[in-house]
């Protein structure tokens, strides 16, 4: 550790309790102290750079310090800071609800907002409930999620994910959820295209809504890649499946996009590519250009109106965070989706990640890579101890952990889940910053699995 920040890290270590960490791993490997950002590079005290693999967790879009954003951010900033939304309105509020009823699928014309991913799946998980006691259907109060599923970390988003890494503790605080297998094509016969194993797949969800619909008030899913369940993708044939079976079996369909949306999977909304309209889309991450906290759960005209009633009848939807729509992290969501526009980003992405996916496939005939995996501009490669039966390493080896050193090492941020290294960039990388990513991957899966 260099010294210019070493003062930093020791104050930190003093009183910082970190996300997602075991705080004793710092003896080894301290925190890096960021000192400043500029498009997809961090930077540290010591002036040493990082490229940004992981879009600081999937939220960065545009690169950091962007100038575009900070303008907006700024401008906002003289007329606003924070207002109560309960009573109140605000300009960037109404503007980016236009915005998203207009881009988001067909139908989703109402936004409800909250300050983060998993509140988001909190409210969409608490509407559809509501939603059935408001038309007289109490008894559909239970969700069927998928296996690897994950949701977020507070006790109804953690209920209805599937990762047992962060559920197996708490699970005595948790409601009890229907698990169905994901369509997941990681375990697909061999020469099965991803389209024929989630169509295979969906056999399970089909006879879990038969059996389960008179309670099930929602399907809940991450649409194409389940992203902290390492990155595990599937067909769009799921998604239309699933869609016409919750119609049938009038059960709500909750699409949480909050990691694949806003461009991730080569469209908008991962929806897109299935074309169908979720009842309740959550949103986060992204939506601010990553910038600042916002979430949203967007949802239908139906929806809303089975909460329109008389107060005292009490069908409202009497849920709120304090900093709901606020209107710098509006303001920060508006100046993104200017960019999308202007930019005319997702069609300048998909050169991009034809490149990405170029280079990262070449680690394909790696001995120990099971499969390199693309969705638009998320790749993932599996890491095994055997190529052939494609058997684990066991988690406790911590490969990625080597991979992660190795990447700081040689100047790039990039932060496996579990076995698998994936890349799930800003969308201001270039050709040659995509490169360096592989590059230096390719050196740490050769470090972590040559032993
Ligand atoms: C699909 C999905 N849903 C929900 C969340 C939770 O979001 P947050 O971390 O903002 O609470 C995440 C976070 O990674 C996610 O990937």
């Amino acid at each position: 550790m260099s010294s210019a920040n070493t003062p930093f890290v020791t104050r930190d270590l003093a009183h910082v309790w970190h996300p997602c960490t075991q705080m004793k791993d710092h003896e080894q490997l301290p925190p890096i102290p960021v000192r400043r950002g500029r498009g997809a590079w961090l930077e540290d005290y010591a002036g040493r750079r990082y490229l940004d693999a992981v879009s600081s967790w999937w939220v960065n879009l545009f690169g950091h310090a962007n100038p575009r954003i900070n303008a907006a951010v700024r401008a906002q900033l003289e007329q606003l800071e924070q207002v109560i939304l309960a009573g109140f309105t605000h300009e960037p509020v109404i503007a980016l609800s236009e915005e998203l009823a207009a881009l988001a699928p067909a139908g989703l014309t109402r936004c409800f907002y909250a300050d983060n991913g998993s509140s988001a799946v909190e409210v969409a998980v608490k509407m559809s409930f509501h939603y059935w006691r408001n038309v007289g259907r109490p008894d559909k109060r239970r969700f069927i999620t998928l296996t690897n599923s994950y949701h977020g970390e507070t006790l109804g988003a953690l209920a209805v994910g599937n990762v047992e890494l962060y559920k197996e503790i708490y699970r005595p605080l948790l409601m009890d959820v229907i698990s169905v297998p994901s369509p997941d094509c990681y375990g697909r016969a061999a020469g099965a295209t991803w389209a024929e194993h989630s169509r295979a797949q969906f056999a399970h969800m089909e006879a879990a809504l038969g059996r389960h619909a008179h309670e099930a008030a929602a399907v809940i899913v991450e649409p194409l890649v389940q992203c902290a369940g390492g990155m595990r993708m599937y067909d769009p044939v799921y998604l239309s499946l699933l869609r016409a079976a919750c119609d049938r079996h009038a059960v709500h369909l909750i699409a949480d996009e909050i990691a694949v949306g806003f461009g991730r999977t080569g469209t908008l909304f991962a929806c897109e590519q299935a074309a169908v309209r979720p009842d309740f889309l959550c949103l986060s991450k992204g939506l601010t250009g990553g910038y600042l906290p916002l979430s949203t759960v967007m949802t239908t005209e139906p929806i809303y109106a089975a909460f329109y009633d008389e107060y005292v009848k009490l069908n409202a939807f009497l849920h709120s965070h304090s900093f709901t729509g606020n209107p710098l992290a509006c303001a920060a969501a508006r100046a993104s989706l200017a960019i999308f526009r202007e930019d005319r980003t997702l069609e300048r992405n998909r050169a991009l990640a034809a490149h990405l996916g170029r280079r990262a496939r070449e680690l394909e005939d790696h001995p120990h890579v099971a499969e390199v995996r693309q969705c638009g501009m998320i790749v993932a490669i599996e890491m095994v101890r055997d190529q052939a039966s494609r058997a684990p390493y066991p988690w406790q080896e911590r490969r990625g952990l080597t991979v992660y050193r190795h990447a700081l090492e040689r100047g790039v941020l990039l932060r496996p889940v579990g076995n698998v290294v994936y890349f799930m960039p800003p969308y201001v990388i270039t050709p040659e910053e995509i490169d360096l990513m592989v590059d230096v991957a390719r050196e740490g899966i050769g470090l972590a699995t040559c032993a």
